[in-house]
């Protein structure tokens, strides 16, 4: 029996949408307003899904205290309250568009989770605007 279990999570930062390597105004023609040099921020949700066998001794497909640690750390300490352009090792050379911190946060995770376990990551910039990742 594969069970997922969810973990959701939230981080705050903010961003800017551009490329070192085009013009302000191509840039500015691209990415509008998220182009705007002085940053911006948002809210972010996070679901973190791990689909798994239940462990018949435990009941558990993954204890969710494990879940959670693992995203404290590579998500939340990593990310919240942070300038992702600036702060962030991983978007020194990416634009940190929700579609790149989706993958980002799922290699992050990925990682140390149990090869056999299946994961998606769902990223919310706005309650309205969200990406799924799932390693594909
Ligand atoms: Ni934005």
């Amino acid at each position: 029996m594969r069970v997922t279990v969810h973990r959701r999570a939230h981080f705050n930062a903010a961003h800017r949408l551009y490329r070192k390597d085009w013009s302000f105004e191509k840039n500015d023609q691209v990415f509008g307003k998220c182009n705007n040099p002085n940053f911006h921020g948002h809210n972010y949700e996070l679901i973190a899904s791990v689909t798994g066998d239940i462990d018949p001794e435990t009941g558990y497909v993954i204890d969710v205290k494990i879940l959670k640690d693992i995203i404290k750390s590579e998500v939340e300490d990593a990310f919240d309250h942070k300038n992702l352009n600036l702060e962030v090792p991983e978007f020194q050379e990416l634009n940190p568009t929700a579609e790149n911190i989706v993958v980002v946060i799922y290699n992050k995770i990925k990682k140390h989770l149990n090869p056999d376990f299946d994961l998606e990551v769902t990223l919310y910039e706005t309650p309205r605007n969200f990406v799924t990742y799932s390693g594909e």
